[in-house]
């Protein structure tokens, strides 16, 4: 990991009823300490947002959006906007997740620009980037990965790096049991800092964060985050209860 602080990221997708949530916001807030050794955030519906930063208030724990749109205000039904997110407390976000990307067909463009309209409103962006099994056997992993990163990454400056995370799932590993082999993990990995290297710099691609997503788990995580250039892990299933997410935030425990 190199120095940089692991980041243990939870996205809840549309899950839970609200008590629950409130519940398991207390449950990781009990557990969290200090936070100055690893990072930790959850990605919560965004009708929940004011309710769960409230409770996380006074805590390390992030509480971030799943989504949101890159224009200010708007004839735009049903979408909501960075400034609306920071009201609610929100301090970070999601961008183009492979269910925006595939279910509901966002461009691979808006990526790039929700990136940049986060870090203009002060939001941490963590940008989603991963290859379908199709991909995968038709040997077509880097090309996807370096059009997802041309289009997501098109409109930083390297000193902004800092606050950008990338999270590599690959599509056929969320939600399906299936994870990475270290190699296959390792190889994307390797490739992504590769590509902020040439494009971003040397100092942007040793601080950038790279988080696997897809099927991680309490007995997979140490493993993970053994592999070279993993510095975290993007947690969808498992962060829905405290048995299976406390054991993968309490990783070296
Ligand atoms: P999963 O989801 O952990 O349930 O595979 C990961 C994600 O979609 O971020």
């Amino acid at each position: 990991m190199d120095g940089r602080k692991p980041y243990i990221a939870g996205n809840w997708k549309m899950n839970l009823d609200r008590s629950h949530a409130l519940d398991l916001i207390k449950t990781i807030k009990g557990r969290l300490g200090d936070g100055n050794d690893r990072e930790v955030a959850i990605f919560a519906p965004s009708v929940y947002l004011a309710d769960v930063s409230a409770v996380a208030q006074g805590s390390p724990l992030g509480i971030g959006a799943q989504n949101f749109h890159f224009e200010s205000e708007g004839a735009y039904t049903g979408e909501t906007s960075a400034n609306m997110l920071r009201e609610v407390g929100a301090d970070r976000v999601l961008i183009g997740h492979s269910e925006r990307r595939h279910i509901f067909r966002e461009p691979n463009d808006w990526s790039g620009r929700k990136v940049r309209k986060a870090l203009d409103e002060a939001l941490l962006p963590i940008l989603c980037v991963g290859e379908k099994l199709e991909e995968r056997q038709a040997n077509r992993t880097e090309r996807l990965l370096r059009r997802q990163l041309d289009a997501g990454l098109c409109d930083v400056q390297p000193e902004e790096m800092r606050r950008v995370t990338i999270a590599y799932e690959p599509v056929w590993a969320i939600g399906t049991g299936e994870v990475a082999t270290p190699e296959q993990a390792g190889e994307a990995h390797a490739f992504i800092r590769k590509w902020i290297h040439n494009k971003l710099g040397p100092e942007a691609a040793e601080l950038t964060r790279i988080l696997y997503g897809g099927s991680v788990k309490p007995d997979n995580i140490r493993g993970l985050l053994a592999i070279e250039d993993v510095d975290g892990a993007l947690v969808g299933g498992a962060s829905l209860k405290p048995d299976s997410f406390i054991p993968i935030i309490e990783f070296d425990q």
